[in-house]
């Protein structure tokens, strides 16, 4: 694999705040970009023919989206080596095909899609968790942001499958020279009738231990990075949404310690993504 960011741009308002977001990212990191938008084929299987003149339409309309993206990244990060292409097919599938090759994939939360209530579009979640490197999902409302927070946010749980996600966010707080706040949060198993029997006092002193013991070796690895963790007793998803706010990036692992091993995308990373208030990594177990 060749260390690169690949960022897919539909032209929409999300896919072009997350162009800006790569480029920005491939100047901290060093890395070229790639911009890639697709050109999607007849979407329609009932007709044997496309209208005369459509594919030279839609390439032509395909040259400008990717003239536009190639205009927005030089005028933001003109020292950072970014590419074009402009390829035929299936969207996902290019863009899966694509981030493969690559360190990390930037899209947009939505892209020009019909549904206009939809907080994601249908690629966020076939491609976060789905692809080797960690795929980045920049919202539209980003580019309304007014300079950085200082801060990146991760949630962990102490689970193996969450290393690469705590590594990533070391990273990029070391990249930006910000503190890294690394958030736990625990919950009593949800119930009526249950008697208000649990320690909470107590648990909660085992769990700062536990994640000061979970996050030592990585503090070992990046002296620099001032490390702020936080504990915390209610629903992962709600309390990481809620701390986005005061973020610059939230970092989350695509699996954690559920059970449901067949999902590809865990409940937290499915449920921070439609509803985080910064750029969200979601970086694969
Ligand atoms: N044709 C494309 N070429 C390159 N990247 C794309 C393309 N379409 C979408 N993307 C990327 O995926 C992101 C999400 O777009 P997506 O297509 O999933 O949402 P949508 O258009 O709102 O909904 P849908 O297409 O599912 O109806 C975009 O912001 C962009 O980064
Ligand atoms: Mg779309």
């Amino acid at each position: 694999m060749i260390e690169s960011i690949v960022v897919g741009t539909d032209g929409s308002p999300a896919a072009t705040v997350a162009v800006s977001w790569a480029v920005d990212d491939a100047g901290r990191r060093r890395l070229p970009v790639r911009i890639v938008h697709v050109v999607e084929h007849w979407p329609y299987g009932i007709s044997a023919f496309p209208p005369p003149g459509w594919q030279e339409a839609m390439t032509h309309a395909g040259e400008q989206v990717i003239a536009e993206a190639a205009k927005t990244a030089a005028g933001r990060r003109p020292d950072v080596d970014a590419t074009t292409a402009l390829i035929g097919g299936t969207p996902l599938e290019i863009l899966r095909e694509q981030a493969s090759e690559a360190t990390e994939l930037v899209i947009g939360s939505r892209g020009l899609g019909g549904f206009t209530e939809a907080l994601l579009g249908s690629a966020v979640l076939r491609l976060a968790g789905h692809v080797p490197g960690a795929v980045v999902v920049v919202k539209a409302e980003e580019s309304e942001r007014r300079g950085e927070v200082g801060e990146v946010l991760v949630g962990v749980d102490g689970s193996p499958a969450g290393e690469p996600a705590v590594g990533f966010a070391f990273e990029q707080a070391r990249l930006r020279g910000c503190p890294l706040r690394a958030l736990r949060a625990w919950q009593v198993p949800p119930h009526a009738f249950m008697p208000d029997i649990v320690d909470v006092a107590g648990i909660r002193q085992e769990q700062q231990q536990m994640i000061d013991s979970w996050l030592a070796p990585w503090v070992e690895r990046f002296p620099e990075v001032r490390v702020v963790p936080e504990v915390t007793c209610a629903n992962p998803a709600s309390v990481l949404t809620e701390a986005s706010a005061q973020a610059d990036l939230l970092v989350v692992g695509s699996r954690g310690l559920g059970a449901v091993g067949s999902m590809v995308l865990g409940s937290v990373s499915r449920g921070v993504l439609p509803h985080a208030r910064c750029p969200v990594a979601v970086v694969r177990s």
